[in-house]
């Protein structure tokens, strides 16, 4: 598997996930708790395979980008942070719908500019085979990803 296609399935996955909760009603708290923990739990774990691996190859491979990559990890940090609090949040928190919309705008932004702006020049730095073996490691380290947001490297600092 391609490092790049895998990021992007990623992408899809969540913004599907996105889509669902904007079209949970009003009054389904249950429903909403329930996306946002597979929110939590999908956005955790990609956060942690591109900063573990992906982040630190490409610095390595497409170093022309290393500002853009520095920008990717301080959004990271404030998804996290936001993940972390929607962890214990009651969905029925007047706060809970407000801070999964910012979370969302935060996020769309985020994929946006790696995938319009930053994967094309990492594909094209590091070519194909490398990209390979980074999306078998990338793969395999899905396993060991945290369930705490906060244990992600970019929450600290
Ligand atoms: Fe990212
Ligand atoms: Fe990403």
């Amino acid at each position: 598997m391609d490092a790049i296609v895998l990021l992007k399935d990623d992408h899809k996955t969540v913004e599907k996930l996105f889509k669902e909760f904007e079209k949970a009603g009003d009054g389904a708290h249950k429903k909403k708790r329930d996306i946002v923990d597979k929110i939590i739990e999908e956005l955790t774990t990609h956060a942690y395979i591109e900063e573990e691996i992906f982040y630190p190859a490409a610095r390595e491979g497409a170093p022309d980008t290393v500002d853009h990559i520095l920008e990717s990890v301080e959004e990271h940090h404030v998804v996290v942070w936001m993940l972390s609090e929607l962890r214990g949040m009651d969905p029925e928190d007047e706060r809970f719908v407000a801070k999964v919309t910012v979370l969302m705008e935060n996020v769309r932004h985020h994929v946006e500019e790696e995938e319009e702006e930053w994967f094309p020049k990492v594909r094209e730095a590091m070519g194909r085979n490398r990209l390979q073996e980074l999306g078998e490691r990338m793969e395999k380290a899905k396993a060991e990803a945290p369930a705490d947001p906060l244990a992600v490297s970019s929450a600290d600092k």
